[in-house]
């Protein structure tokens, strides 16, 4: 079985080809910089669009297969931004229909976590999920991946990425404010907005752009912003893993990459005798692998869908779907 997975939720337009065994046999993508201010739904798309041809045909050619080697077609159908849905879901329906292989919408964060569960052998794990739109704490429970904790406001990916474009950095920020941080020593006071098991983000966002408009220096506000946040998210996902009794905490999306929250969140599981995972870089971020491995889950159990079906969700909940590969 090879499994074509066409991710295309925000940024990143991503094509990822996987066999049944999880074998990543290509990985291609291109990200979306937009010049100046935040993304652009339609210019996101529009670069998709123009992208999503020649990323098929390098992934092809980088797994040294063909269009008649694909048995599958996966692609993300939701949560994201509708241009960039609809362009990366008409690109996955005109391709079943030409090649004659059945299609499957994938929900974006549930590939996040099984990508994760699948490449570093956690089994049954608390996932926290910390991207530039989403941040949630997830586990399995009663057929469904369960939601027990989730951002208010702002992912903690998009508190980093408009931080950093208020200081001048260019997207993503992620990387750019961990290294500003680690010359940073001065914990400064900034709003930590934990709510039982959710957290908020846009205030801490106002009080750190404040911080420096006060004199503040980049090092010291960047070093600050991730120990609050980034304790924030530890705390939730400690409670989460108490409270449901689990002994394993995957990370996922590309705040995962960040090693202060990998040194913190492991810490947090060492000490209370579990332990954590986390997947490799290029599988934390957007990519078309998780969606196409995705695919492959939920093919096997038996899942099909007619194209009237493949409809994008720009609201897909993580918990909106039924896992029967569990
Ligand atoms: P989603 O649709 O899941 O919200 P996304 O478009 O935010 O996806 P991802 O590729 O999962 O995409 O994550 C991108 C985010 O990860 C950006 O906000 C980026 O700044 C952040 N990021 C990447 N590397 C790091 C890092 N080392 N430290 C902190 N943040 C990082
Ligand atoms: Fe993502």
């Amino acid at each position: 079985m090879l499994s074509i997975g066409i991710e295309g939720t925000a940024h990143t337009v991503g094509i990822g080809l996987v066999d049944e065994s999880c074998n990543i046999l290509a990985n291609e993508f291109a990200i979306y910089s937009p010049a100046k201010g935040g993304i652009h739904p339609r210019e996101a798309a529009n670069f998709h669009a123009e992208n999503v041809v020649p990323l098929i045909r390098r992934a092809l050619e980088a797994a040294s297969a063909d269009f008649r080697d694909v048995d599958l077609i996966a692609f993300s159908q939701g949560p994201g931004l509708g241009p960039c849905l609809r362009t990366v879901a008409t690109a996955a329906r005109a391709l079943s229909l030409s090649l004659g292989v059945p299609i499957l919408g994938v929900n974006h964060c549930v590939a996040h976590l099984e990508i994760g569960r699948k490449t570093t052998g956690c089994r049954d794990p608390v996932l926290l999920y910390v991207s530039g739109g989403n941040t949630q704490v997830i586990a399995f429970s009663n057929k469904r991946y369960r939601v027990f904790g989730e951002t208010l406001d702002i992912g903690i990916g998009n508190l980093l990425d408009k931080f950093g474009r208020e200081i001048g950095l260019t997207f993503p920020c992620g990387p750019k404010v961990e290294e500003l941080a680690s010359s940073g020593n001065d914990l400064l006071d900034l709003p930590y907005s934990v709510m039982g098991m959710d957290v908020a983000f846009s205030g801490m966002l106002t009080a750190a752009l404040q911080l420096r408009s006060s004199g503040a220096g980049d090092s010291d506000v960047c070093y600050s912003l991730q120990e609050t946040a980034f304790s924030m998210l530890t705390e939730v996902s400690e409670r989460a893993m108490a409270h449901i009794d689990k002994d394993e905490i995957l990370l996922g999306g590309g705040v995962a990459r960040n090693k202060r929250l990998q040194s913190m969140v492991s810490k947090m599981a060492g000490d209370r005798g579990a332990e954590m995972f986390v997947p490799a870089g290029e599988l934390c971020v957007d990519n078309g692998a998780m969606i196409a491995w995705t695919g492959i889950l939920m093919h096997d159990s038996g899942i099909r869908m007619s194209i009237p079906e493949t409809i994008v969700k720009q609201r897909f909940r993580t918990d909106g779907v039924d896992v029967d590969w569990l």
